[in-house]
């Protein structure tokens, strides 16, 4: 048995059409493919449907176990929201008509002060982990707020329900632990020097903002007047690792995303909170140009939407919003963005070993779309073929570079 072989037996086999990102492709579509999940929940082996024969007799399961997709669905990975405040979603699509600093005194921290209420706390914290796993999304990072008792309590439902969480400020099991001061500005340069301690004694996760508005960044000038940057201020105390995933960066320089590429820090890209706050627009080709890891994030609530699939269509709206402003700009195409939402997420919170595509290994952690669904959002009127274009058996979407 080689290495790439599971021990573990097989539980269930899909055959159909299965899209995803790789490190290679932004988007692979696998057709007629076949995909055995072990008893562990790990994709134990990807072949083609022709293959079937074959593959059953090596893995050992009845040919006729195999569950076959209808013609209208895929698999997809799941989503990755690489920034969400989960202790926002009671307020999620209201209180949008400010700036953000004012808008954290004047709605977010008198509404996250109530989660010293556990009944409060277990309303809000079910109906987002329930709410963002409809919508498709399989992992989430999540700031609670500061109540310990609060934020064990999202990672136990998080856990309940199935979905891979991180959570600051603490948690337990299955879900991972994230270290979380909130910004700058609200963190002593004392406090951060112990929480990069906490971090790095215990090899976390760390997560918070960067370089959201402009007002902030010069507030933080302000307030840390012997540190060269924003990012300056985060490295000296030890919280840029390549297990750090801070929001927005706006307003990045060059030099502070060239910290962020040597850290291996990644950016948690939420382009409706940074429209909805009008906060700036990020320029998500640049940071990729700088061999930045790059997820996006819903950052309910100032970003009005729950939905990852509203986070994509954002991602576009921003990219194409650059583009009208600079018509060389280098626009994003859907399928790269596909990519961020999945394998770029999972990449940004350092859990690609585990989830982000299908690769023999991974945790088998997939949508099971079905395009065709009664009462569902799209009506199929043209079923005529597109362009296809196959590399070594395998349809890709062709990435097209643009001059
Ligand atoms: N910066 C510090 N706290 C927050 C928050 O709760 N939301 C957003 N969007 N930015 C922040
Ligand atoms: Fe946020």
């Amino acid at each position: 048995m080689s290495s790439n072989e599971s021990a573990a037996g097989i539980a269930h086999v899909y055959r159909g059409t299965f899209v995803h990102a790789t490190y290679h492709t932004a988007v692979e579509i696998l057709e007629d493919g076949l995909l055995g999940v072990d008893t562990e929940g790990k994709i134990a082996f990807i072949g083609s449907g022709k293959e079937v024969d074959r593959l059953s007799q090596k893995w050992g399961f009845e040919a006729f176990a195999v569950t076959q997709l209808g013609q209208h669905e895929f698999f997809m990975p799941g989503m990755v929201d690489t920034h969400i405040h989960a202790s926002q979603y009671s307020y999620a699509g209201t209180a949008l008509d400010m700036p953000l600093l004012q808008w954290l005194n004047m709605y977010t921290f008198p509404v996250e002060a109530c989660y010293k209420d556990l009944e409060f706390a277990r309303n809000v914290y079910t109906h987002i982990v329930k709410r963002t796993l409809r919508n498709g999304t399989t992992t989430a990072c999540y700031f609670a707020t500061i109540h310990t008792d609060a934020s064990l309590l999202l990672g136990q439902i998080a856990n309940d329900f199935g979905q891979r969480a991180l959570v600051g400020k603490v948690s337990k099991k299955e879900t991972l632990p994230v270290v979380t001061p909130r910004f700058a500005p609200s963190c002593s340069a004392t406090l951060l020097g112990h929480l990069g301690e906490i971090a790095q004694n215990n090899d976390l996760h760390i997560q918070s903002h960067i370089s959201e508005t402009k007002e902030e960044v010069n507030l933080v000038k302000e307030l840390f007047p012997d540190y060269d940057s924003y990012t300056d201020v985060y490295h000296r105390h030890n919280l840029l690792t390549d297990k750090t995933v801070m929001a927005h960066g706006c307003h990045l320089t060059d030099g502070e995303l060239k910290l962020f590429r040597e850290t291996g820090a990644s950016i948690a890209h939420c382009p409706n909170s940074n429209i909805s706050l009008c906060s700036g627009m990020l320029d998500v080709r640049r940071v990729l140009n700088h061999k930045v890891k790059l997820g996006l994030g819903t950052d309910v609530a100032g970003g009005y939407s729950p939905s990852m699939l509203d986070a994509v269509r954002r991602t576009l709206d921003t990219s194409k919003a650059l583009t009208i402003q600079d018509t060389q700009y280098h626009t994003l195409t859907f399928e790269e963005v596909f990519r961020l939402a999945t394998l770029g997420g999972s990449q940004a919170l350092s859990l690609d070993e585990n989830t982000g595509n299908f690769e023999v290994g991974k945790d088998f952690d997939a949508l099971r779309v079905n395009t065709d669904a009664a009462g569902g959002p799209i009506d199929l009127i043209n079923h005529g073929e597109g362009p296809k274009v196959y590399v070594a058996g395998k349809r890709v979407v062709p990435f097209v570079e643009r001059p």
